[in-house]
């Protein structure tokens, strides 16, 4: 596959063996088809997913894909393990092997992970800076309690990475459960947050990214492919931490 993107020039110069020097001449002779279209300009940006011709020969023809998949316990976010299953292994899907992960969740943790040969859709979602809120339900070993509300909102200093948390959102809803919204993916986030309390994690469900929640009829390992409209509008949300 080519990188996210490339010019044109040197896209057809490695997929032909030529050099680029030799491709303006093919392209005069409209030789060469980007997404339908004659191209004209050697500078033309080819993404992962342009669609290339030339002389009638596809030279790239690569679909998006994007798919939601509740995680069960004990099944690894990575694409290989040489002990335990990953959540690729878990798709039935031929073209499983050219997916990755966009945000993991822990061994042990279960719900929504996204899985897509997008990179720049996961990259957007792993920028803090987009706001885009990963809710979970989390149940703890003690008592919650205020403390742990006002706590989240104004960062958790971590000590090994020498940063403070970015604010994020904890609603209790029973003494022992809560939800929290968070804009990172830090390592084991949630369990370092809550360990700054010494309150060790029971249970962790990711319910939704940004605007896309995991289907209530969704059973553990099982996968689904997302509309353009979920793809496209998982990132349009006015995220507010209370
Ligand atoms: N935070 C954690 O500690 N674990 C997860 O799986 C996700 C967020």
């Amino acid at each position: 596959m080519t990188s996210a993107r490339t010019r044109l020039d040197r896209f057809m110069s490695q997929h032909l063996g030529i050099k680029r020097q030799k491709i303006r001449p093919l392209l005069a002779q409209g030789r060469i088809l980007v997404d339908g279209c004659v191209a004209r300009d050697v500078q033309q940006t080819i993404h992962q997913f342009s669609h290339v011709i030339f002389d009638e020969q596809v030279l790239q023809d690569h679909k998006p894909c994007y798919v939601m998949m509740n995680k069960p316990k004990g099944v690894v976010s990575a694409t290989k393990d040489r002990h335990h299953k990953t959540v690729i292994d878990l798709l039935k899907r031929e073209d499983r092997h050219t997916l990755h992960i966009a945000g993991r969740l822990d061994f042990n943790s279960t719900g929504l992970i996204l899985l897509t040969n997008d990179g720049r859709w996961s990259r957007e979602l792993s920028i803090p800076e987009n706001k885009i809120y990963k809710r979970y339900r989390v149940e703890v070993e003690k008592a919650l309690d205020e403390s742990y509300i006002r706590a989240f909102s104004k960062g958790i200093y971590f000590n090994y990475e020498g940063i403070t948390t970015k604010p994020a959102a904890l609603n209790i809803i029973s003494s022992h459960v809560c939800e929290i919204s968070l804009t990172e993916g830090r390592y084991h986030q949630i369990k370092r947050m809550l360990g700054h309390f010494q309150n060790a994690v029971l249970e962790l469900h990711r319910q939704s990214v940004g605007n896309l929640i995991l289907d209530q009829d969704l059973l553990a390992g099982q996968s689904r492919e997302l509309s353009k409209s979920e793809v496209n509008n998982i990132c349009n949300i006015e995220g507010k931490v209370n």
